[in-house]
């Protein structure tokens, strides 16, 4: 994507941050890291460089579908450290909700699990989360659903969470059988017996085991939510008139390919501490996103510590 020649100076984010009416915003985990939510691909810091001992070849198979499907003892181990806690949130988080309240808002675009923007009042409408969230869990195998707070408790044990309604399936069916426990013979048919008239072939059965409640984010070789790409194609990209990126290395597809699939003469701001060098943003502003975000409300005239007061 070519630079757009006319924007260079924060001068320049400033006056684009006034005029425009219809802004996305793209947010990482950069944008959290100032309440003590780590990021993923900081060296030193990030949850990557600091999951060593699990002995993954790769540290991003931590949030592997198909690593999950074989332990999710591992995804486990380390929820309790990514999940969201108390109702707070960033300059940055309150910057979003700033440009919602002047009427400038059109999307913001999270790959963020930690729900803090509405912490901040950022309404549901205005957020897309492109990988997911922490707010609901499903059941890999019957895919009952429950809140995220049904499982928080068990998450910040380390444990693997089960699913109620399997458990209660189990439970029903072990009763109706009557201490009955069904096996297959050897013909291949089914036939009810006692347990305790050969314990011999104890082994052929089965116990039935409650599914794994698996939190409602994306791992990788999952699909985004379908209103990642219905919203941005067919809603946001004619309707954009500015792109503010902040707080995310865009290592990750597709939502790093958002960049590139919006309109060229878009303009595009970059916040963040460490620039990119795949992708060429109109604006750079290096630094912490606190910061820039609150220098630049300072210059466009907006109060941006009245949005930090909590609404409840
Ligand atoms: P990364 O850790 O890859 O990038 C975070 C970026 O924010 C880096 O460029 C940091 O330098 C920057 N940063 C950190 N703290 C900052 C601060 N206070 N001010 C300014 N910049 C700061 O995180 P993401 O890009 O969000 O996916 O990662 C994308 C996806 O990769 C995540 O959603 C997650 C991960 O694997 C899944 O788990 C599916």
């Amino acid at each position: 994507r070519p630079k757009l020649p006319q924007y260079n100076s924060i001068d320049d984010a400033v006056r684009l941050l006034r005029e425009s009416r219809n802004i996305i915003v793209l947010t990482g985990a950069g944008i959290s890291t100032s309440l003590g939510i780590p990021d993923f691909r900081s060296k030193d810091t990030g949850l990557y460089s600091k999951l060593e001992h699990l002995g993954l070849s790769d540290p991003q198979e931590v949030f592997d579908i198909s690593v999950f499907r074989e332990d999710p003892k591992i995804f486990f181990s380390i929820a309790k450290d990514i999940l969201p806690t108390e109702k707070k949130w960033s300059p940055t988080h309150g910057f979003i909700r700033l440009l919602q309240d002047k009427g400038k808002l059109l999307t913001n675009y999270t790959q963020n699990i930690d729900n803090i923007e509405a912490n901040a009042g950022v309404l549901p409408e205005k957020i897309v989360q492109c990988h997911g969230s922490f707010a609901t869990a499903t059941c890999v195998k019957c895919k009952f659903k429950v809140t995220g707070d049904e499982i928080f408790g068990e998450i910040k044990e380390g444990n693997v969470p089960e699913c109620t309604a399997c458990k209660k399936v189990i439970a029903e069916d072990s009763l109706k059988s009557q201490g009955l426990k069904r096996k297959r013979s050897s013909n291949g048919q089914q036939k009810d017996r006692k347990v305790s008239d050969d314990s011999s072939d104890e082994d052929d059965y089965e116990i039935p085991t409650p599914g794994v409640m698996k939190p409602d984010i994306t791992f990788f070789g999952e699909d985004l939510p379908d209103e990642f790409g219905e919203r941005l194609i067919h809603q946001d990209r004619e309707k954009a008139d500015l792109v503010i990126v902040i707080g995310t290395s865009l290592k990750v597809a597709p939502v790093a390919e958002v960049p590139g699939i919006l309109p060229r003469n878009v303009p595009q701001i970059y916040i963040s501490r460490t620039p990119v060098s795949h992708t060429d943003f109109d604006i750079d502003l290096l630094g912490d996103c606190d910061v820039v975000v609150s220098e630049l409300s300072r210059r466009a005239g907006w109060d941006l510590k009245h949005h930090m007061i909590p609404d409840d």
